[in-house]
């Protein structure tokens, strides 16, 4: 029996410090691979015809830029965003409502312009880098991590936006308060026993599914390992009960 009918469609593969010939080496390993997430890093290198090249591949591109500006500026970058036919783009949700009503509704005409599928915008909300503690004395905000998630997620889905990016921690909870089509997308996924690295709060993806995550971010252990296509297998077999 399938847990999930597609696992190779809920995992992202997050191509961090890689250039751009590494990544087309590392995406022809892995044949099972739908989808990409490009950051910042690579795309300031890659650039947009980073995204056609993988696009021209068969895969499905995570644009994660995190846009966080102006409504007018916000708009014009996810328009151009989505003309790129990058189908998961991110954006600060704390960009406020008129920014993400706006934002949406460019990327939406961007892609339907050049005759590409609607892209999802995923709100942003509170980075994992940011601890209680610094929350409040840093930047003077009385709310906790958690409330604050839960503000954001709420003014994402009043802009329609079509989802989130969340640690595996606030899925179940954001998932009882956004069903589905909503994506929750989490990264912090590992398989029992391996390495964290830097992520403190990890789940494996089996719980994190669970959790109600409609997709995965795998970085480091696949693109680190010695067999990535293996690797990313390994990741499948988890959401697959024979
Ligand atoms: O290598 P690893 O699996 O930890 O990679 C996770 C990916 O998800 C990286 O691209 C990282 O920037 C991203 N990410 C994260 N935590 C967040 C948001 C994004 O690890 N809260």
């Amino acid at each position: 029996m399938t847990l999930v009918p597609n696992p190779a469609e809920k995992i992202i593969v997050a191509l961090d410090g890689m250039n751009e010939t590494e990544v087309i080496e590392l995406v022809q390993q892995i044949p099972k691979l739908s989808w990409i997430k490009i950051g910042l890093e690579l795309f300031v290198s890659g650039g947009p015809h980073l995204v056609n090249n993988l696009r021209n591949m068969g895969k499905q591109v995570f644009l994660d830029l995190k846009f966080h500006d102006i409504p007018t500026t916000m708009s014009k970058a996810c328009r151009q965003a989505a003309m790129t036919g990058a189908r998961l783009i991110t954006v600060h949700a704390c960009s406020g409502s008129k920014a993400l009503f706006e934002a949406n509704q460019a990327a939406l005409e961007g892609a339907a312009e050049v005759g590409f599928p609607p892209p999802t915008l995923l709100a942003v909300t509170v980075l994992t880098s940011w601890s209680n503690d610094d929350f409040s004395n840093e930047l003077l905000i009385a709310q906790s991590i958690n409330e604050r998630v839960r503000l954001l997620t709420d003014l994402a889905v009043a802009s329609g936006l079509g989802g989130c990016v969340c640690s595996p921690l606030e899925a179940k909870e954001l998932r009882s308060l956004n069903p589905s089509p909503f994506e929750i997308i989490t990264p912090g996924i590992r398989l029992k026993g391996g390495e964290r690295q830097d992520q403190s709060r990890v789940m494996t993806p089996l719980e994190a599914v669970e959790a109600g995550a409609s997709k995965l971010v795998v970085g480091r252990s696949i693109t680190q390992s010695e067999n990535p296509s293996e690797a990313f297998n390994s990741f499948c077999r988890e959401l697959t009960i024979a």
